[in-house]
């Protein structure tokens, strides 16, 4: 039996090595981004280019699984966009803005989900930060949507747990892909920030993307079959200090 994903934000970074290493486990793949997806000539993956955003982009990732693959079995809600401003910068756009990027999508796309998920007796992975739960400075809006995929994950794990269905979170400290790119070159001062950022790791450097999706992989996996509810840390030891 081949089993089957929807992986969202994976263009690039983590959620492309997550495709890479489902397919490299079996699995069939929806990837879904809003930018274009470098999946083309594998069979096995379904690009689908869409804005996790608009109301639409859950049910027709879910219903391309099913309608190409016949069955759903993983869902792993991973596309988000960082925001590190001072609250006292930050705008009621900004704060809209992150919600509905980082929060409400993964509410949407576990809701559409679920019943196929019920069905397989799959498992949600989710994407969330050391931000969601620890105080990091100047991401109060960030660390709040990831403070809320946090609880969406323990509630979810709750709600499903007899109908079969394991929700968990990866929680990664800094990782090397895009995102930290971006949030480096709109600093004032990337080198002084990059050696807070490596002091802050214990094992003296930010983690691999790969090393984030093997734990989403694991937490998918029936080798995590009594986990469920729990918030893995990949975070080089950032906040066991
Ligand atoms: N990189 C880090 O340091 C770090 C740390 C902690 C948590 N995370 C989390 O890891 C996850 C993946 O981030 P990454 O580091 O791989 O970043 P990334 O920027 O490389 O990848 C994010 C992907 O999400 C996609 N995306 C963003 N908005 C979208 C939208 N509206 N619709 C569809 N796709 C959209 C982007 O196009 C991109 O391909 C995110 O949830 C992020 O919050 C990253």
């Amino acid at each position: 039996m081949e089993l089957t994903a929807v992986v969202t934000g994976a263009a690039r970074g983590i959620g492309r090595e997550v495709v890479t290493r489902l397919r490299a486990a079996g699995y069939r793949v929806v990837a879904v981004d809003i930018a274009p997806l470098p999946f083309d000539g594998d069979d096995g993956v379904r690009p689908l280019v869409a804005d996790v955003t608009a109301p639409d982009t859950p049910g027709a990732a879910v219903e391309l699984a099913v309608s190409t693959f016949g069955r759903l079995d993983l869902l792993v809600n991973n596309a988000a966009r960082f925001l590190r401003r001072p609250i006292l910068e930050t705008s009621d756009e900004d704060f809209d803005g992150l919600i509905a990027t980082n929060v409400r999508p993964v509410f949407r796309f576990s809701r559409a989900a679920l019943p196929a998920l019920i069905e397989s007796r799959g498992c949600i992975v989710n994407t969330a930060s050391i931000s969601g739960l620890i105080g990091v400075p100047n991401q109060s809006v960030y660390a709040m949507t990831k403070g809320a995929i946090v609880q969406l994950t323990r509630q979810l794990a709750i709600e499903f747990a007899a109908r079969g269905v394991r929700v968990n979170a990866v929680a990664p400290g800094a990782v090397d892909t895009g995102f930290m790119d971006e949030a480096r070159a709109a600093d004032p001062d990337p080198r002084a920030s990059l050696a807070v950022t490596l002091s802050n790791h214990p094992i003296g450097r930010v983690s691999t993307p790969d090393e984030v999706a093997r734990a989403i992989v694991f937490l998918a996996s029936p080798e995590s079959s009594g986990i469920t509810g729990t918030i893995l840390s990949v975070d080089g030891g950032y906040i066991a200090r």
